[in-house]
């Protein structure tokens, strides 16, 4: 199943940004990025919610390519030389190392505004695509991912407490997570209820996916990873706070919460079998 929503995604992502036009460097630019073969958890998230909540994939599919444009336009940024200044993602050169920082920053631009180009698009009653509008943009905005990098920014200077590195996690990475969860159900006209409970399980799932995320940083193969380690030392982790052992067991301890928050679905074995992975993924 994992396989069949990740290929959806992949042959969808490729049909994108395929129009010839005199901009052509910023679409290559956009393509390079987008198609670098990241894992699609977020997107495989809101297909996995749409189904679980009895919609159709195919219904979601341009919800589920607007989560992955946002999250890779944050990429993109992210790994600029006046923010974490990486050369690697995904296995190749970042993008202002192969297009140079304003094509990197444009493309990131125009990601971000074609993620929300794909949410009206979608083949859904208008009031579902509405509230996906509201969600991603509380998601992805200045409470939710940009809110969390910059407070990530901000701490490179000193020491934070653990509340403080559980704020800036939450908002720098489990927001979009959140999002992606709570745009299936909205996809699939979902209740209230489940929605909640689709962020629920995001939140906890977002933390321990970026705690893991930390540990790999101190741990993992770079080669595996497509990024480069042991960049994040001045950063503010819990790794750092605790140590990779105790990371770990949150980790663990964050994944039980997540699924426990499935509780009210019937049908759940995906998305909790996905979560299981998680934890001890090394890519
Ligand atoms: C990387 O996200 C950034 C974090 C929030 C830790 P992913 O690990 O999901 O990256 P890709 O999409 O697979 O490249
Ligand atoms: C990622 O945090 C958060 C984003 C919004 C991109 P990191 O800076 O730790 O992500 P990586 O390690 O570069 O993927
Ligand atoms: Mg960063
Ligand atoms: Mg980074
Ligand atoms: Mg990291």
């Amino acid at each position: 199943m994992m396989q069949n929503y990740h290929d959806l995604i992949e042959a969808y992502l490729h049909e994108c940004f395929t129009e010839n036009q005199p901009q052509k460097i910023l679409f290559e630019s956009m393509r390079y990025s987008l198609l670098a073969g990241g894992k699609r958890l977020r997107p495989i998230f809101v297909l996995a919610f749409c189904e679980l909540c009895g919609g159709s994939t195919n219904s979601a599919l341009p919800f589920a390519a607007a989560i992955e444009m946002v999250h890779t336009y944050s990429l993109i940024h992210d790994d600029l030389p006046c923010m974490d200044n990486d050369d690697y993602r995904r296995g190749k050169l970042t993008n202002h190392k192969v297009y140079g920082e304003a094509t990197a920053f444009l493309a990131g631009d125009a990601l971000l505004t074609a993620a929300f180009g794909q949410l009206a698009s979608a083949d859904l009653p208008s009031e579902r695509i509405v509230e996906a509008v509201r969600v991603l943009s509380l998601c992805a905005g200045e409470l939710g991912m940009v809110g969390g990098q910059i407070l990530d920014m901000d701490a490179e200077q000193r020491v934070c407490t653990a509340q403080e590195v559980y704020d800036i996690q939450s908002r720098k990475t489990g927001a979009l997570i959140s999002a992606a969860c709570q745009l299936g159900v909205i996809a699939a006209g979902g209740t209230k209820a489940q929605q909640n409970a689709a962020a629920e399980y995001a939140g906890h799932l977002g933390l321990a996916f970026q705690i893991r995320d930390d540990i790999l940083d101190v741990v993992g193969d770079a080669d595996k990873l497509g990024k480069a380690t042991g960049v994040d030392e001045r950063k503010n982790t819990f790794v750092r706070l605790y140590g990779v052992e105790e990371c770990e067991k949150m980790v663990a301890g964050e994944t039980q919460k997540a699924i426990a928050a499935l509780d009210c679905f019937d049908n759940a074995d995906f998305l909790i079998s996905l979560a299981n992975r998680l934890i001890t993924r090394e890519s």
